[in-house]
């Protein structure tokens, strides 16, 4: 008998392509989500008919209790998600994420499942791991409030640029946004109360997932979505700080698969993993491989020389570990994952709030 997969917060970017990951192998698949309007605008997503979608808030335990009905392994993405926003709509942040999380569990208590996964993600770390001049490694850099002409990047007692080095999970977590506040509580409580129940607890830390069926019209989503949108309506992408703050972008499909061996490998349970493509690039480098894969090469990104208050400068991913305990294998290039968002966002209806996302910040001094 194959399993069914409850897949919290299932209609949204990294849920729409699990779910389909997850029929493929053969799963029963439910997804609970609210359809919040900042992502889903006020249309209707379009199931696969085999899912069985329950609308609901992970908050609600009724719906929480009808959802779990029948379920072997829960997936729970429902969650806000961005670290700008987070730094304002705390209330929000931390009842969807946290008591979400909470209420969750509070269902599972009554109808355990066989393991539970996680969305965790890199937000937890804060800053990186990062190398000092004298080769020492540095877990604990922490981003200064910069004065005009000061260098962007985390320096040394001396003043001296750290360097960004891969982050493995075994960094202790510095909690730089409200955001990063309840990814790290939704991931302790998996984890804590998970094995009291006689469940399997999973988190997976994200690095930044790209691809089709980013939420376009929302601006607090990831940058790639954004430019993705800007470029889209013939507007210059807009970069924060210099555009040389790195991350890992990792394809949606690629994070799909990190979840489905979350939630099959049996050397997973108990434990937390990165997931990143294993490279790693620069905003400004990303800007412009985008426009050019949008076919406007010359709409040059616009750079605020200002950073948003939560920010973290570099995070890349050391993805060793679920490569070697669960044969995690990120397979899909960059370019031509790029290359395939492009294509996908040609034939959308992207609306380009990013202006007005900008002033919810610059209003509140959260950019500077
Ligand atoms: C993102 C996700 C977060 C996820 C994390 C995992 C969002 C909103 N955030 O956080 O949910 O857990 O990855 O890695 O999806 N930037 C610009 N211009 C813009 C927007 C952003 O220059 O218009 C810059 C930011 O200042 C930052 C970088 O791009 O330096 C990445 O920002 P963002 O996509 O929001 O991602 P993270 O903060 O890394």
């Amino acid at each position: 008998m194959s399993e069914t997969v409850l897949v919290t917060g299932g209609a949204g970017f990294i849920g729409t392509h699990l779910t389909a990951a997850l029929l493929r192998r053969g799963y029963r698949v439910r997804v609970l989500d609210s359809l919040i309007e900042q992502v889903h605008g006020t249309g209707r997503p379009r199931f696969d008919p085999e899912i069985e979608f329950i609308e609901g808030d992970v908050r609600d335990g009724a719906a929480i209790a009808r959802a779990l009905r029948g379920v072997h392994a829960v997936v729970h993405l429902a969650a806000e998600v961005g670290v700008g926003q987070s730094m304002y709509a705390v209330e929000r942040y931390v009842s969807v994420n946290d008591c979400g999380t909470a209420a969750l569990f509070q269902g599972l208590i009554e109808r355990p499942v066989r393991r539970v996964v996680v969305a965790s993600s890199m937000s937890i770390y804060g800053e990186g791991l990062y190398r000092a001049a004298d080769g020492t490694i540095v877990q604990d850099a922490v981003r200064k409030v910069r004065r005009l002409g000061e260098p962007w990047d985390p320096v040394d007692a001396g003043g001296q640029a750290l360097v960004p080095v891969p982050t493995p999970e075994w960094k202790a977590p510095t909690l730089a946004s409200v955001y990063a506040l309840t990814k790290y509580v939704q991931e302790r409580l998996t984890l804590t109360l998970s094995p009291v129940y006689g469940m399997e607890g999973v988190a997976l830390r994200l690095w930044n997932a790209y691809g089709p069926g980013q939420a376009l019209s929302n601006p607090y989503t990831g940058v790639l979505a954004i430019f993705a949108s800007r470029i889209h309506n013939g507007q210059p992408p807009m970069i924060f700080e210099d555009g040389e703050q790195r991350r890992d972008f990792v394809h949606v499909e690629d994070v799909a698969e990190a979840f489905v061996l979350a939630l099959e490998h049996p050397a997973a349970a108990g434990n937390v993993y990165n997931v990143g493509s294993g490279q790693d690039r620069s905003v400004r480098e990303v800007a412009q491989i985008l426009a050019r894969a949008m076919g406007r090469p010359g709409l040059e990104p616009e750079v605020a020389g200002k950073a948003r208050t939560g920010d973290i400068r570099h995070c890349i991913a050391d993805i060793d570990k679920i490569r070697r305990e669960l044969g995690y294998r990120p397979r899909r290039d960059f370019a031509e994952g790029v290359a395939e968002l492009a294509a996908w966002v040609a034939d959308q209806e992207a609306v380009d709030r990013v202006t007005e996302a900008c002033g919810e910040l610059e209003a509140r001094g959260l950019v500077a």
